[in-house]
């Protein structure tokens, strides 16, 4: 568990420190995640803090419904989506080639799952009109315009899931404290955006907000 901790302090690409990158303006922790760390994404570990049968409740998707995964990573939780319920759609979304080639690994071995790899580019995603939108321990990665690119693919009555780490919470796993948001300043965050909060909980070792992508 310790040495998961360590790992992910340092799971940020050395070389962008001190270089933010201009798009990630605003955003807690500007440093990309390092696709070098992407095995301890996978570790089955994370299912018992962050059970997915909890996340899939709170999304609460329609039947049928259109899912993105927002910075899917390895498309953990995504694959965990598509078995408890088939009939969604998730588009497994990552601006990084390398994650979206652990995804595009899995499904070859689970082709009948409706899991979508989409490679993106902030500022310029395509129309996903979504019915639900699930940001998996990113918010604290994201800047203003990626905040903008989520408003731009939800439907007008559709809604978001920010789950993240605390930075309220001692924990022994997940990124220090100070890169991290607390529950309040997350929701002031997304409000900034003219999300509107539904719902606020607190897990073990995160908070989640269910937006609605309007105030
Ligand atoms: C810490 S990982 C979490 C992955 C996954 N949600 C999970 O919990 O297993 C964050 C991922 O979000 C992606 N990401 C960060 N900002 C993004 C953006 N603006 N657009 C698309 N992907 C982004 C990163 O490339 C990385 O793969």
């Amino acid at each position: 568990m310790k040495k998961e901790t360590e790992s992910l302090q340092i799971g940020h690409r050395e070389q962008d420190h001190g270089h933010h990158h201009h798009e990630r303006h605003g955003a807690k922790q500007p440093e990309r995640f390092d696709p070098g760390k992407a095995a301890l994404l996978d570790d089955p570990e994370r299912f018992s803090y962050l059970p997915p049968a909890k996340i899939l409740s709170l999304l609460n998707p329609p039947q049928n419904g259109i899912v993105v995964d927002f910075g899917t990573g390895t498309g953990t939780y995504a694959f965990e989506l598509a078995k408890l319920r088939p009939d969604l759609n998730i588009t497994a979304l990552d601006e990084q080639e390398e994650m979206l080639a652990r995804v595009k690994e899995k499904l070859e071995k689970n082709s009948n799952l409706k899991i979508y790899p989409l490679l993106v580019k902030t500022g310029a995603l395509p129309k996903l009109d979504a019915d639900r939108i699930l940001a998996l321990n990113v918010l604290h990665e994201l800047g203003d315009e990626a905040l903008q690119d989520i408003k731009q693919i939800i439907k007008s009555d559709g809604k978001i899931l920010f789950v993240d780490w605390s930075s309220e919470i001692d924990r022994p796993v997940g990124p220090p404290r100070d890169h991290v948001y607390s529950i309040k300043e997350a929701a002031g965050r997304v409000k900034q955006f003219g999300f509107s909060i539904q719902k606020e909980e607190r897990l073990q070792y995160h908070y989640a907000l269910v937006c609605l992508a309007k105030p």
